[in-house]
């Protein structure tokens, strides 16, 4: 029997960490030592009153059922996300009707894109940007116009600049501030003529903050709910996979319009079950619980990131210093210009076992960069640093 996949997954790009694992697993069979700065996944470990909680969790018989929409542990988990937006950002939601817990947010992104994008719907998309926010328009149907982000405008995408019968088309627009992959962050002011010009246009305004707590020196990250009007047009994601160090528990929350989150929960009612019981209660425990453990996992990654661009800098690649995220973008050097991301990082890892994202695997615009992603301590990344600065001298 020959299987035929479904045509829309024909039209998704390669995924380039794919690539970079094979890469990494040719290393460590040549007897290698592989740096992996290629995948964003934290290293630190959750904190310990929120594993505690999940322990705890496990012993109550409730937890293991289904979870349900008007379940104890479910409207608890609502109510300590509200109360956490309020803290963080003082914006005020109520829980019952501007609250949605999601799978993490990247399942949250696919199914917002689902539940609103007919086959001719355009998505506004950064690019570069973090890949469900393309991919997750293909495998909804819909169609994907790519929004340059360059440095020279501060990676912000040129909305009044957009081709009319584009803007005119389009249904949704896909902000990420702080950005991954750029480390891009944007101000209020910024959120407040997004929100005009999304009203005036009638497009959905979906906002990623998953680095939100991930912020350095003096610099605090606003919700886009702190617009004026926000509420109005668009909603906004984010996760605790970040902030305390939970990739793999799966849990994020979309925040703000009711009506489009009424859509969305209907679309995820379909389809999923909701979030293991034990890992709702664990979240409570992390977004209401002390706070220290996220400025204790904010400064380590300020030290890498000091360690880390000073040691870029210092070998003659020079970098300009993110005000948030771990991530750090960088042009490839000139004269390395003649290859694509995607065979710059393959010759890196190849001769030096230090693993970075090529720009492509975050779209097309991502070309001429790659990503380090710092997830790894300060010694290995100054042991990194070395690598690369006898990788780009032999290259001279
Ligand atoms: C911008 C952005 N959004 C969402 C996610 C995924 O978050 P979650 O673990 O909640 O699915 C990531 C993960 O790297 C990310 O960088």
């Amino acid at each position: 029997m020959v299987f035929h996949e479904a045509n829309r997954m024909k039209r998704l790009p390669p995924y380039l960490f794919t690539i970079m694992d094979e890469l990494k697993r040719e290393v460590v069979q040549r007897g290698g030592d592989v740096l992996d700065l290629g995948m964003g996944s934290p290293d630190q470990p959750t904190p310990k009153h929120v594993m505690d909680a999940l322990v705890e969790a496990t012993t109550k018989l409730e937890m293991h059922r289904y979870s349900r929409r008007d379940g104890e542990t479910e409207k608890a988990l609502r109510k300590a996300i509200a109360q956490w937006y309020e803290q963080r950002f003082n914006v005020q939601l109520d829980p019952e009707t501007e609250v949605v817990p999601l799978i993490g947010s990247k399942e949250g992104v696919a199914h917002f894109y689902l539940s609103f994008l007919n086959n001719d719907d355009i998505v506004l998309v950064p690019s570069p940007t973090y890949p469900i926010h393309f991919n997750g328009v293909i495998l909804a149907g819909g169609i994907l116009y790519n929004m340059p982000l360059k440095p020279e405008n501060d990676y912000k995408p040129e909305l009044e600049k957009l081709d009319s019968h584009v803007v005119s088309r389009s249904k949704i627009l896909v902000l990420c501030y702080p950005h991954n992959p750029t480390s891009a962050v944007a101000d209020l002011d910024f959120f407040e003529r997004v929100t005009r010009w999304a009203r005036d246009k009638n497009i959905i305004v979906g906002h990623d903050n998953a680095y939100s707590d991930i912020v350095f020196g003096n610099y605090k990250a606003p919700s886009f709910l702190q617009a004026k009007g926000a509420r109005k047009v668009g909603i906004e994601f984010h996760t605790i996979s970040k902030s305390y160090n939970m990739a793999g528990w799966r849990l994020g929350f979309a925040v703000g319009n009711a009506e489009i989150l009424r859509i969305l929960e209907k679309t995820k009612s379909y389809v999923d079950f909701g979030i293991f019981r034990g890992v709702q209660y664990a979240a409570i425990a992390a977004l209401t619980g002390p706070q220290d453990c996220v400025t204790e996992t904010v400064k380590t990654y300020e030290k890498r990131m000091n360690v880390f661009v000073n040691g870029l800098n210092s070998i003659g690649w020079e970098i300009p210093r993110p005000k948030a995220t771990f991530y750090v973008w960088a042009h490839i050097p000139l004269k390395f210009s003649a290859l694509t991301s995607l065979e710059f990082a393959r010759l890196m890892v190849e001769e030096t076992g230090v693993v970075c994202a090529p720009g492509t695997g975050f779209g097309e615009y991502g070309e001429g960069f790659v990503r380090f992603a710092l997830v790894t301590g300060e010694e290995r990344l100054l042991e990194a640093v070395k690598r690369i600065k006898e990788f780009l001298s032999i290259r001279a």
